[in-house]
């Protein structure tokens, strides 16, 4: 039976897509580098330091692991000053319906992202209120699609996998969900989450009653 929800934060709860694109995109062209939202498209769930990876991949370069650790900092020092923008009006559609549903018909929720920034982004939302546990960058170190960072929050809640339903709009994400033996909500194109046990192209369809239609037998 489905007794607890983990959500991933970017993408699922609210969009911060648009503020780490940006931030790379200032670091890139300080280096004169090449970024685009298609490189861009590739980070969706993946840590800081795969990221950079991903992008200094792109462009062939190379640098020493201290210096790719500093510039990594320094993305993330932009990327943190623009969160100061978030407000409360800043959920995606549909997310604040449903976690306030999930308060009211008693499951346990917690948050499972792959950020190291996920505390300020929830208080910039107000969004704390909504989760028991707070599984992010900083509770595992093997990321996604590892499944460590749901298997977290999993245990914190005190529940098996097989009893949480994991919402997740990354193909890393689902993959992580999977191989932790979670149920998961696939959020996006079928052609990045398809692969999720239902998929809805966006938090708005992912209602609680449509999950529970789907799941019928676990509810
Ligand atoms: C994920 C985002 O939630 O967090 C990624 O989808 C991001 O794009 C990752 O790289 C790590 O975030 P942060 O805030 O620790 O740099
Ligand atoms: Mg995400």
């Amino acid at each position: 039976m489905i007794k607890g929800f983990i959500f991933d934060l970017d993408g699922v709860i609210t969009d911060t897509a648009e503020l780490h694109f940006l931030a790379w995109k200032a670091l890139a062209d300080d280096m004169g580098w090449q970024f685009d939202r298609d490189v861009n498209e590739k980070l969706r769930g993946v840590s800081r330091m795969d990221s950079i990876g991903i992008i200094m991949e792109h462009n062939r370069v190379s640098l020493p692991e201290d210096e790719v650790a500093a510039l990594a900092t320094k993305k993330n020092d932009i990327y943190v000053a623009s969160l100061d923008q978030i407000t409360t009006e800043d959920y995606l559609p549909g997310a604040r319906e449903l976690l306030t549903h999930l308060r009211q018909e008693g499951f346990k929720v917690a948050l499972g992202s792959a950020s190291k920034n996920s505390t300020k982004v929830l208080q910039q939302l107000n969004a704390t209120k909504y989760f028991d546990v707070i599984g992010d960058g900083n509770s595992v170190s093997k990321s996604k699609p590892a499944p460590d960072i749901f298997l977290f929050g999993a245990e914190k809640l005190d529940l098996k996998p097989a009893e949480c339903i994991v919402y997740e709009d990354a193909e890393s994400g689902v993959d992580a969900a999977k191989a932790g033996g979670f149920f998961s909500v696939g959020i996006g194109p079928k052609d990045r989450v398809g692969h999720a046990d239902v998929c809805f192209s966006s938090m708005k369809e992912a209602t609680l009653f449509e999950v529970k239609s789907h799941f019928k037998d676990l509810f």
